[in-house]
């Protein structure tokens, strides 16, 4: 079976077209390699030990993206192509809103165009803004959002809900928690360009010397140490959920369906707890420092992902140690 994966290129989208291949999918890769690099693809022939399809082309150009579906006999979307800096986001949200949401309508269109019914989507727990209950499950409300990106996320959700509503369409949003980690074979990881503004790639890259000095941003929160809590999902964790919503769909018998799932370990653990895992992970001191808060960082937010374990038949396996010693692998072999 066929599966676009948009953004297939990228840190989710890469292990995921993993994932797929070992659940015996075929994946397709559609990626414009706006924020990725090439050799994403001779990491994954590496572990796959074959070439994945790769059509270079912008989702957000009908004819080019309607030809794939034609020649490659598309029968589910994984839909991960999106900008996803939040301070970038704030700058330039006219870009941002014109490739997030475009892009997502184009490929709507060409969805219904081709008749593809099945789709999963790219969301964040961010859409929770700063919660008033903790773990928070997927009927804890929806908050403004606090960023231009979190705001494509959220006005994602209810374009994607409403059009499911009204055509045959089944659609899935996943809403991440905050991913982390690397292919344990450390042939693909992720990959920030210029300065990461994420906490794991800044930690490892500061301890290979990359960076003088990691930031802490704020350790006066009301929290046990005084730092933000998050819960921090191993990308390899995560990949497997999008091949566990996939193969739901597939197998719903329903024409129309739309459902959100959050995404995570169902553990909080702040950015002081992490700096000492990974210390332990490494055998190595961390040179950080605490600053000040960073603006638009919610407190603490973990999720109740009890729906995806029942739904779903999904659960994450791995721990942050699990996590932090593949990304520290990722980084020494960069
Ligand atoms: C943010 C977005 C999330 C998005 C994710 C990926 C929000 C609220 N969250 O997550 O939706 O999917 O980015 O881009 O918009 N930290 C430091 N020092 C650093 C970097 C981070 O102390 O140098 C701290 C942060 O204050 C935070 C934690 O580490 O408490 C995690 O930060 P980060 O990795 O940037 O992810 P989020 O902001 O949680």
């Amino acid at each position: 079976m066929n599966i676009l994966v948009t953004g297939g290129a990228g840190f989710i989208g890469s292990h995921t077209v993993v994932s797929l291949v070992a659940a015996g999918f075929n994946p397709i890769i559609v990626d414009d390699f706006s924020n990725s690099e090439k050799s994403v693809m001779l990491g994954l022939k590496e572990i796959l030990g074959k070439e994945v399809p790769c059509h270079v082309i912008d989702c957000n150009n009908y004819l080019e993206l309607r030809k794939v579906f034609h020649t490659e006999k598309i029968e589910g979307v994984i839909h991960f192509a999106a900008f996803k800096a939040v301070g970038e986001s704030m700058k330039a949200p006219l870009a941002y809103y014109r490739n997030n949401l475009g892009s997502m309508l184009n490929l709507l269109d060409v969805m219904l165009a081709e008749g593809v019914k099945n789709m999963i989507f790219s969301s964040s727990c961010t859409v929770y803004g700063e919660p008033d209950e903790l773990p928070v499950t997927e009927e804890t409300p929806v908050k403004p959002a606090a960023s231009v990106y979190g705001n494509t996320k959220r006005v994602g959700e209810e374009i994607l809900r409403d059009v499911a509503n009204a055509n045959p369409l089944k659609i899935i949003s996943l809403r991440y928690f905050n991913p982390i980690g690397a292919h344990p074979s450390a042939a693909i990881g992720e990959l920030p360009l210029g300065v990461p503004s994420n906490l794991v790639p800044f930690v490892t890259q500061t301890a290979v010397g990359l960076r003088p000095s990691l930031t802490v941003f704020g350790d006066d929160y009301p929290t046990p140490d005084g730092t933000c809590i998050r819960d921090y999902i191993h990308v390899v964790d995560l990949a497997e959920a999008h091949v566990a919503a996939l193969k739901y769909l597939m197998d719903n018998p329903e024409n129309s369906l739309y459902d959100v799932f959050n995404i995570g370990t169902g553990q909080g653990n702040s950015v002081l707890e992490l700096i000492k895992t990974f210390e332990a992970v490494s055998g190595q001191a961390l040179n950080y420092t605490v600053g000040t808060r960073r603006d638009g960082d919610v407190t603490a937010v973990w999720g109740d992902v009890q729906k995806a374990n029942k739904q779903l038949g999904w659960q994450a396996k791995l721990g942050l140690r699990e996590a932090l010693e593949d990304a520290w692998r990722w980084q020494k072999r960069l």
